[in-house]
């Protein structure tokens, strides 16, 4: 039996909730704006790239997570573009920076490189998540945001631990490729990275936002200075690039049971 919960949430995000939905602050709100924008085509490309290696799974256990991890990020991908139509009522317009994400995704990347470079690409975003799901949880990070939004990101956090080492053994389970395994971690970190601060500054921008001094005071705070999450995943890179490293190797189980689904 997989331990990959398909749970199927039916989020409905009312229309009157503020546009500053997280402390009243423009950087993180639209920092977790920007998430739920890149999110549905990242997740997209996961699901394609796992796809495509699922018919060549031997291991009946792997292939079953496989298909919970594809269930999984299906239901992630539904959940947080049921938010944009909020974005759009708010007046907030990112049909550009959705063509440049997609053409990079599906039209660079899934039609120029090979299944395998794909599927490691995939892995280092999958990488990545795991240590923004595990910092969102571990430092209750979400408290005050609003009960919708704040319910939407656990979900998806707990959801991310418990599916963390899938693509990384769908992966392995067709080549252990060590340098591949790096590039992909490499790129998958430099995608999500540029692509969550891209849509931040599109929605600060809308808002004239982008002078504004406590924004940025916010944004050193949360990258280095407070919450340091750009050292952290600088950290997390090194510790990927151990030859016997392997997701599981960390417990996160006390973050997931520590959540009400
Ligand atoms: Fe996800
Ligand atoms: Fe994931």
């Amino acid at each position: 039996m997989s331990k990959i919960e398909v749970r199927r949430l039916d989020f409905d995000f009312s229309q009157h909730i503020e546009r500053y939905w997280f402390e009243q602050s423009a950087f993180k709100t639209h920092l977790f704006n920007s998430f739920t924008i890149i999110v549905y085509d990242i997740e997209k490309y996961l699901i394609q790239n796992v796809n495509n290696r699922i018919n060549f799974i031997d291991d009946p256990q792997l292939k079953q997570d496989a298909q919970g991890f594809i269930g999984q990020e299906a239901q992630h991908s539904l959940q947080h573009q049921k938010f944009w139509d909020n974005l759009s009522f708010l007046g907030y317009k990112f049909d550009t920076y959705l063509i440049c994400l997609r053409f990079i995704h599906f039209q660079i990347l899934a039609r120029c490189m090979s299944p395998n470079f794909n599927l490691a690409v995939s892995v280092g975003i999958e990488h990545l998540t795991t240590l923004i799901a595990e910092f969102v949880l571990e430092n209750n990070f979400l408290a005050t945001a609003k009960p919708p939004l704040k319910q939407l990101f656990e979900w998806h956090a707990v959801e991310e631990l418990e599916h963390k080492a899938v693509v990384f053994d769908v992966l392995q389970s067709t080549t252990n490729n060590y340098l591949l395994r790096l590039l992909g971690m490499l790129i998958g970190h430099i995608l999500v990275f540029c692509f969550l601060n891209w849509g931040m500054v599109i929605l600060l921008y809308q808002d004239k936002k982008l002078l504004d001094k406590n924004v940025w005071q916010e944004f050193l705070e949360f990258w280095i200075t407070k919450d340091k999450l750009l050292y952290k995943i600088l950290l997390n890179a090194i510790d990927f690039c151990r030859l016997d490293f392997h997701p599981a190797q960390k417990d996160h189980l006390f973050l997931i049971e520590n959540v009400n689904l």
